[in-house]
């Protein structure tokens, strides 16, 4: 079976992270008999430099054409003052969309072994197993108009949060689908209180959900949902919300794990999926070899499970991340309770190494 994937390092720690999640991928490719073509590809600050834009044309159509994209992180400081066209977070955006990739999945795992990483008490976090479900091409992120004018000689600057009925129907149906996999609740997230947007949210999501007796929906406030997420995350299942608030939640809920640097995703939509590890390009550690590649390698047992349907492949990842922890192996960010420190490529080669024994 011939497998094209594009692989987008990007910037900062990006190319690190990336350099070891390959490994696994090309080990279980051989594995499992996977015919794995990969093309690297330049994106974000990376092809700035380079191209002179954030997302080449051809970069954009080989990802569509790829059978999956594995994207590593975008941004840094070197490029914070440049005009929104040509900034690295542009590309992110723009594959996303183009990509149609609406549906942005987060899993939330309290690992054992990482009880005690989380600032949080152990007993408060024991249990955690969440998802988020994140709108990825609508709200804040794209509606139009957009931008900062001179409004009666103030300068203003002005963002839309937009939603089509549509739009909430196809991720909401997504979350209870999920929700069917896993312990049946779905936690929709709005500021129904407020915002139009959210109240066409709630009365969407729960018209949608009259299809789904099985799953039960509970409808929560943003606000509310940012406290309880701290008081007692273990409530949450299915966590499903618009584009900006996912962000926002999302973040919250990788302290659980004790670092954002455990934290993969899957960006799915009618084509070509994207993975990638929620953290960011990091540029204080960035070329230091001392990233936490486990959100990278997370990401690829996230391909396998939803890009080649290949459960079994993406389970021994899993095992193999579990068993490092175990041994109480510990990357920089999570240091504080680390029998041993390993290196990007150090926590690479042992998750590699009990890959191959799994
Ligand atoms: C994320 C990131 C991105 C976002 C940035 C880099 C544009 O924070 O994937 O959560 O805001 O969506
Ligand atoms: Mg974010």
């Amino acid at each position: 079976m011939e497998k094209n994937i594009v692989l987008l390092p990007g910037d900062g720690i990006g190319a690190e992270v990336t350099r070891e999640a390959r490994k696994i991928l090309e080990y279980l490719a051989e594995r499992y008999h996977f015919d794995l073509k990969i093309r690297v590809l330049p994106v974000g600050g990376a092809s700035i430099d380079a191209h002179g834009v954030p997302l080449l044309d051809e970069v954009l159509h080989s990802c569509r054409q790829a059978d999956a994209v594995l994207l590593g992180a975008v941004g840094g400081p070197k490029w914070d003052n440049h005009p929104p066209e040509i900034r690295p977070e542009k590309a992110l955006l723009a594959l996303r969309k183009e990509l149609g990739l609406y549906n942005n999945l987060r899993p939330v795992r309290v690992l054992p072994p990482l009880r005690d990483a989380s600032p949080l008490r152990p007993e408060v976090i024991e249990g955690v197993d969440l998802l988020v479900v994140r709108e990825l091409t609508g709200g804040l992120y794209f509606g139009q108009p957009k931008g900062i004018s001179v409004e009666n000689g103030q300068e203003t600057g002005v963002d839309t949060l937009r939603y089509s009925a549509p739009e909430i129907e196809r991720i909401a149906i997504a979350a209870f689908r999920a929700a069917r996999q896993r312990r049946q609740i779905v936690t929709s997230v709005d500021k129904a209180n407020i915002l139009a947007s959210s109240q066409l949210w709630r009365k969407t999501v729960s018209r949608i959900g009259a299809d789904y007796p099985d799953v039960e929906l509970r409808h929560m406030l943003v606000d509310n949902c940012a406290m309880q997420l701290i008081r007692d995350p273990a409530q949450f299942d299915v966590i499903l919300t618009e584009n900006m608030f996912g962000d926002i939640l999302s973040d919250e809920a990788a302290m659980l794990t004790g670092s954002i640097g455990m934290l993969p995703s899957a960006s799915l939509g009618d084509g070509t999926a994207m993975y990638e590890p929620v953290h960011g390009s990091a540029p204080d550690i960035a070329g230091k070899d001392m990233a936490n590649p486990l959100a990278a390698i997370a990401s690829v047992a996230l391909m396998f499970r939803y890009s080649f349907g290949h459960e079994q492949a993406a389970a021994d990842i899993e095992a193999a991340i579990l068993r490092v922890l175990e041994q109480g192996y510990r990357c920089a960010d999570m240091s504080r309770q680390a029998r041993q420190v390993l290196s990007t490529r150090e926590m690479g080669d042992a998750v590699l190494k009990n890959t191959e024994t799994c």
